[in-house]
């Protein structure tokens, strides 16, 4: 049943979640190409990470964040993580009718620019038994053969600060070593966490693998979408600073949040 209308008001910000700071890699592009618009970041971390979660928790989660936001007056919320998108934002779009954008993993231009045509994919793992999930790969993996790697404990090194650490590296180590010996040229970052440390994972690949990851396709999407409605704003909206509301907001949260997005942000606890 749809509840909630969307906000008419083109100054009314876009609000964007994921489990935790993940979504910042949908945000930064967002905020990139929407300089004008308002943005309301929300990070979960207190019920992260949402891939060991069950599907009943992840979308009860899932509500009570979109329920927050539309309390804000969003005109539009962008689900910035791939777990949530595919296993709750069915029940959201039926619940409210603002513009709701979701991030799924982008398996159909990995496979089409695969020219090994193996094609590795780093998940969490509530995506890597999403029978969504896996529809979309048997939908759009054309004549590839798609290598799923659940990613266990990378979420929250991420999450602490920790992608520096030698437990990370042994981590990924881990992960993307037995994608190689498949012969992949191509890896999806299939959680919106991953992109942060696109450096860290470079250095486990050899030359000449691509990475592809969605934030370009999610925000033209939503930018589709505001037009769609009349939404974009015509006045630049920017000059207050980002709020961000986290659900365990602690100090050290907020210094890795500040060392992935340099600008000024306001920082509040949900
Ligand atoms: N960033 C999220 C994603 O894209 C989820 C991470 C997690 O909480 O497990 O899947």
């Amino acid at each position: 049943m749809t509840t909630t209308q969307a906000s008419s008001n083109t100054q009314a910000p876009i609000g964007i979640f994921d489990s935790g700071i993940g979504g910042l890699s949908i945000a930064r592009c967002v905020a990139q190409n929407l300089p004008n618009e308002q943005l309301i970041y929300v990070a979960d971390s207190g019920f992260a990470p949402y891939g060991d979660k069950s599907h009943k928790d992840i979308i009860a989660r899932a509500d009570v964040v979109a329920n927050f936001l539309i309390a804000q007056g969003v005109k539009a919320i962008v689900v910035a993580c791939n777990t949530a998108t595919v296993v709750a934002i069915e029940a959201l779009r039926a619940k409210y009718a603002l513009p709701i954008i979701g991030v799924e993993p982008a398996i159909k231009p990995a496979a089409k620019q695969s020219t090994s045509k193996s094609v590795g994919i780093l998940v969490t793992q509530a995506t890597a038994k999403n029978a969504r999930f896996l529809a979309l790969i048997d939908t759009y993996k054309q004549a590839a053969q798609v290598h799923i790697q659940p990613c266990p404990g990378l979420v929250q090194q991420i999450e602490q600060g920790q992608h520096h650490s030698d437990t990370c590296h042994q981590l990924l180590d881990r992960f993307i070593a037995p994608l190689v010996a498949k012969q992949i040229d191509t890896l999806v970052l299939g959680c919106t966490h991953y992109p942060l440390i696109e450096t860290q994972i470079k250095a486990h690949l050899p030359e000449g693998i691509a990475l592809v990851e969605t934030a370009q396709p999610v925000t033209n999407e939503l930018i589709r979408r505001l037009s769609q409605f009349n939404l974009l704003t015509a006045r630049p909206n920017a000059s207050k600073p980002y709020q961000v509301y986290s659900s365990a907001l602690t100090e050290i949260q907020q210094q890795v949040i500040r060392s992935f997005w340099p600008s000024q942000l306001s920082f509040h606890q949900l």
